[in-house]
């Protein structure tokens, strides 16, 4: 993969796509702004370059559409407060106009243009509308920086297409992240432990195929843990279930036992007897959740046992939440983990989305993790062996 050392930058004038597609909340507040803080390092990289820095950046999904609540203005705030310096946002998608804007911007500055998907052409399923666009930001750029690790899954103009017109190469957080994945995936320290969690068993399947050959021990809880136990015969009530992809879960589990992959499954959950924070809860083992009641988090002997895998690791990988977790009496399992994680001596990686999350919303020291992945569906794809297009081209000529 190109780095950023293979171009010559010094005052040169480079696109540079990050991900700032960050949570916001009613008010349109930012909520968490690790995003932009990851992308800090390759800006300020590319300052130090004397560059004249133009950042493309999404946010949300508008679909095509200009929709004033997915406007980047609180974002070139955000970033101009933690760089320092001023951000010049350019709202206008007038190729002429930005053209002018970015002609007339001094070197060593920061430019901001407005949501990269408020044009259709960017997400266009067809590759000559999404090049139209990616044509418009190559009259000014003379390099492409690709450093939004969480939309290199994604083919879109301001990922792939732009980085066929002018010299590219990754940025920094895109570098790191991809090191960091592909060390899991080819080199990792072992025991390696995997911990999946999240609502859909239906999303992680492809990620299962892939790491069962590769992993020590997989540890399962969340919504999806309840496809599994179905798989073993076992009464789940009214917690979350996939009844279509029990076969695939029964096939994974004679897998494990082949290769002598330790998968766990939960021996115990939090049930409550509605989808509320004030619901009746109570503890039952696996064997005897209720049928009138609904499994929202993994239990106090599960957080025990998967804590004690989680210490006897050297490695560690984490992607979705063990309950509820916004919820605070179902917050319990995803934090046990987030806490053994953090206490553990192994290398410790938090794939993105709602476990990365879940890690700020429930207070737990980031610096104690060794890599909080800014990508959901990014981390989940590189983990799944999949090739994603925004790498791919980085690596062809
Ligand atoms: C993400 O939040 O995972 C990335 O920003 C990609 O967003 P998308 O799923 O809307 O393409």
């Amino acid at each position: 993969m190109r780095t950023l050392s293979d171009l010559t930058l010094d005052n040169a004038t480079v696109a540079l796509r990050c991900d700032f597609n960050v949570p916001l909340d009613s008010q349109g507040v930012i909520t968490d702004d690790l995003r932009i803080r990851a992308a800090l390092p390759t800006i300020e990289y590319l300052l130090s370059r004397s560059a004249k820095v133009v950042i493309l950046a999404h946010l949300g999904r508008p679909k095509g559409q200009v929709v004033d609540a997915l406007s980047l203005a609180p974002v070139a705030e955000r970033l101009a407060e933690l760089l320092g310096r001023p951000v010049n946002f350019v709202v206008s998608r007038d190729a002429a106009e930005v053209s002018q804007r970015v002609a007339e911007t001094p070197t060593n500055s920061v430019t901001l243009l407005e949501n990269v998907r408020f044009d259709p052409r960017e997400t266009s399923k067809d590759p000559s509308e999404r090049e139209t666009l990616a044509r418009e930001w190559a009259q000014w750029a003379e390099f492409f920086v690709s450093d939004g690790f969480g939309v290199v899954h994604r083919a879109q103009a301001s990922v792939t297409e732009i980085a066929e017109l002018v010299p590219s190469a990754a940025g920094l957080l895109v570098q790191s992240e991809s090191d960091v994945f592909a060390a899991i995936l080819t080199d990792p320290a072992r025991p390696l432990t995997v911990i999946l969690g999240g609502s859909k068993v239906g999303d992680k399947l492809g990620v299962i195929e892939s790491l069962l050959p590769r992993v020590d021990n997989l540890l399962i809880g969340g919504g999806m843990a309840y496809t599994f136990l179905l798989a073993q015969g076992k009464e789940v009530g009214q917690s979350l279930q996939q009844p279509d992809f029990v076969e695939d879960v029964r096939s994974f589990m004679a897998e494990a036992i082949e290769l002598g992959v330790r998968l766990l499954l939960p021996v115990d959950f939090v049930v409550a007897e509605s989808f509320d924070a004030n619901a009746k809860t109570q503890i039952v083992s696996a064997d005897s959740i209720p049928a009138d009641w609904m499994g929202l988090d993994i239990g106090p002997l599960t957080r025990e046992e998967y804590a004690g895998v989680i210490a006897g690791s050297a490695t560690v990988v984490w992607n979705g939440p063990m309950g509820v977790f916004e919820m605070e009496p179902f917050a319990g399992g995803t934090l046990a983990i987030a806490h053994a994680m953090a206490e553990s001596s192994a290398y410790t990686v938090i794939g993105g989305g709602d476990s990365a999350a879940a890690v700020r919303v429930l207070d737990v020291d980031e610096t104690k993790f060794d890599h909080i992945s800014t990508g959901g569906g990014a981390s989940l794809e590189f983990l799944e062996g999949k090739s994603l297009p925004g790498l791919a081209v980085l690596k062809g000529q």
